[in-house]
């Protein structure tokens, strides 16, 4: 469908034991895209941005990235609960991608984290420790963290989620700034209205699989599945 495919995944089956969590999932991300995909708790979601960003291996089927397997840092993820070095601070966090995966001097890495650290608006909070930053601040350190590495697209996993809702906003903002920015993204996320206003299209995965696909006027105006109505009922 989408002109220029760049992030795909092919008939990607996962189980845990004898749990089947993906049962052959397809679809593409054409460049500049952003897809949000909804569904229920356990219906395999944050598997799937996983086995798109390589942290896991799909048992059967592909991802790829621009027709190949992506490399380290080239699919940037961004987790529910930031998932940063608490022993770090933030400028720590950003650069240690850097340092350690692609091997930077130090003077360099620190140079490019603190232009990033600004791009997330926490130029000053630098050297604070994530305990010293709110839930909305941490997020952004890791955006910022992902993005030093230049990937070819960004996977948020629910990364509003675990805020309060005071501080949901400024981390969507960030989002849809990168966005605008023609950034590819595919976004596990409830917030509908974010959405609406930032999805190319909406996926709606129930039971390991995708069972539809639209853009978003079409997706909420007129889900073709009931258990799409139902869900989005519930989330309404
Ligand atoms: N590492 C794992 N080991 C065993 N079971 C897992 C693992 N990760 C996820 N699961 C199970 O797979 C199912 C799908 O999980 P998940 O992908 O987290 O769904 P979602 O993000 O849509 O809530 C759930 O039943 C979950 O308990
Ligand atoms: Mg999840």
């Amino acid at each position: 469908m989408s002109r220029d495919a760049i992030l795909r995944a092919d008939a990607v089956h996962k189980h845990y034991g004898d749990l089947e969590v993906l049962r052959g999932v397809t679809f593409e991300v054409g460049r500049g895209e952003v897809k949000v995909i909804i569904g229920p708790s356990g219906s395999g979601k944050s598997t799937l941005l996983r086995c798109l960003a390589l942290l896991e291996e799909p048992d059967a089927g592909q991802v790829s990235l621009e027709g190949r397997r992506p490399g380290r840092g080239e699919v940037g993820m961004v987790f529910q609960r930031f998932n940063l070095f608490q022993n770090m601070t933030a400028l720590g966090n950003v650069m240690i991608g850097l340092t350690e995966v692609r091997r930077l001097p130090k003077r360099e890495a620190r140079e490019q984290a603190t232009e990033f650290l600004a791009r997330v608006g926490l130029k000053d909070k630098a050297g604070q420790y994530p305990d010293e930053l709110s839930g909305g601040q941490q997020q952004r350190v890791a955006i910022a963290r992902a993005l030093v590495m230049r990937p070819q697209a960004m996977l948020f996993d629910e990364p509003t989620s675990a805020l309060d809702v005071e501080l949901v906003r400024e981390v969507l903002d960030v989002m849809e700034q990168l966005a605008n920015e023609g950034m590819t993204m595919v976004v596990v996320s409830h917030e509908l209205r974010f959405a609406h206003h930032v999805a190319s299209s909406i996926l709606m995965m129930d039971e390991g699989v995708v069972i539809e696909e639209a853009p978003p006027e079409q997706f909420f105006s007129a889900p073709e599945h009931e258990r799409t109505r139902r869900f989005l009922a519930l989330v309404e």
